[in-house]
């Protein structure tokens, strides 16, 4: 069972602490038990602020209604996608194994977790080669932190024939970590260079602080064309670095914008810019919410880590399937044949989200006033 195995990571870990471990091998580790154990942060993702609108009389048939869509060039079976969760420490390679077998029968896309660790240590590149292994045609997107040089990213998206890369964001997890990275001068114009160095699409994505706009626009005079918005509202990674360092916290606590607020914002810039909706989305209403605000693709990381050591392989499987029936389900509720539909959809934007975007100045009646007849 895999969550005997990761309770053999565990003990091996232990055991080994202190012989031998590196302190990022070890930091990935205590990522993983803590993401296991800490539920989601207190604050709200704000989805549950927005409202598609039923429409009692479709005129579709169940069966045509079609999730599937295009993303990097290649079609996947709905927007969905396992976020960046692991890979570096040798007994990690089993979980990347089964998330990239789960992704590609179940037709969805996958990133790794970050391959700094490898791009160190050679041994351990094939917990993250071993995606591509299970996973020969699926769209794999490879994971590097923005700070990364272009020699790096060109080595961790060739470490797994990437379709894509995600450069990381996660400012508040580094200023929280005493061993975290304290200089983020530059990183625009880095992440510019490697936009323009590697062959690949280049995903910038948050850790679940989520985006303002004027981080979107400051990302898009960059050069950046397709965003993950990574809100509030989901796995916390200032909890996991407090509980992982035995520390309160007396200034970060809910740090970040929600991320239904960080995906109209995005959005409301009207610019050619993919945005992928993650942080805290938690159900197939939650995916129809996002993809019919207009995100391209929709991403979650703590439920399926979740799942497969939880509940194993079988668990995975089962849950992705529900999440992309669900997701057809509620594009007959709205009327919405296909994906595109889903995105001119009303929806009723409400509550804080709605008065956050309100005070910000973003418009949010039009889209409660989409036609919804018109596709
Ligand atoms: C155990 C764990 C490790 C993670 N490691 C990475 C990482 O290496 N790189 C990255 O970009 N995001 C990483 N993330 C963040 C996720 O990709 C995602 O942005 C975040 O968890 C919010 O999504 P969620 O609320 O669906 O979990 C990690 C998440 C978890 C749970």
């Amino acid at each position: 069972m895999p969550g005997e195995v990761l309770g053999n990571v565990f003990r091996h870990y232990f055991i080994k602490t202190g012989e031998w471990l590196l302190g990022r091998q070890k930091r990935k580790l205590e990522h993983l038990k803590l993401a296991l154990e800490l539920s989601d942060g207190v604050y709200p993702s704000g989805f549950s602020d927005i409202f598609p609108v039923h429409m009692s009389a479709p005129e579709l048939n169940y069966s045509d209604v079609d999730t599937s869509c295009l993303y990097m060039g290649k079609r996947l079976a709905a927007p969905l996608m396992i976020n960046a969760i692991t890979g570096g420490h040798p007994e990690t390679a089993w979980i990347n194994r089964e998330l990239a077998a789960a992704a590609g029968q179940a037709g969805i896309a996958m990133a790794v977790g970050s391959q700094k660790a490898a791009l160190n240590d050679y041994s351990v590149r094939e917990t993250f080669s071993v995606a591509r292994e299970v996973n020969s045609d699926g769209l794999l997107l490879a994971n590097l932190g923005a700070c990364c040089t272009p020699g790096e990213a060109l080595s961790a998206v060739e470490m797994i024939a990437a379709d894509g890369l995600q450069l990381h964001l996660n400012v508040p997890q580094e200023i929280i970590m005493p061993e975290g990275d304290r200089n983020f001068k530059g990183v625009l114009a880095n992440i510019s260079t490697i936009i323009n160095t590697v062959s690949v699409p280049v995903i910038v994505k948050e850790v679940g602080f989520g985006m303002s706009r004027e981080t979107v626009l400051a990302l898009h005079a960059a050069g950046v064309r397709n965003i993950d918005v990574g809100g509030r509202g989901g796995t916390d990674f200032v909890a996991i670095e407090l509980s992982r360092t035995n520390k309160k916290c007396f200034d970060m606590e809910g740090w970040g914008i929600p991320t239904a607020v960080s995906l109209l914002e995005g959005l409301s810039l009207g610019l050619e810019i993919d945005f992928v909706a993650s942080g805290g989305l938690r159900s197939s209403l939650d995916m129809a919410r996002a993809l019919a605000a207009g995100a391209a693709m929709t991403a979650m990381a703590g439920p399926f880590l979740k799942s497969l050591v939880e509940g194993g392989a079988g668990e995975l499987e089962k849950s992705i399937r529900y999440l992309i029936q669900g997701l057809r389900k509620i594009m007959l509720l709205t009327g919405s044949a296909n994906i595109r539909e889903l995105s001119r959809k009303p929806i009723v934007i409400t509550g804080p989200t709605a008065e956050w975007l309100e005070r910000r100045g973003v418009s949010i009646n039009s889209y409660a006033r989409r036609s919804h007849t018109e596709v």
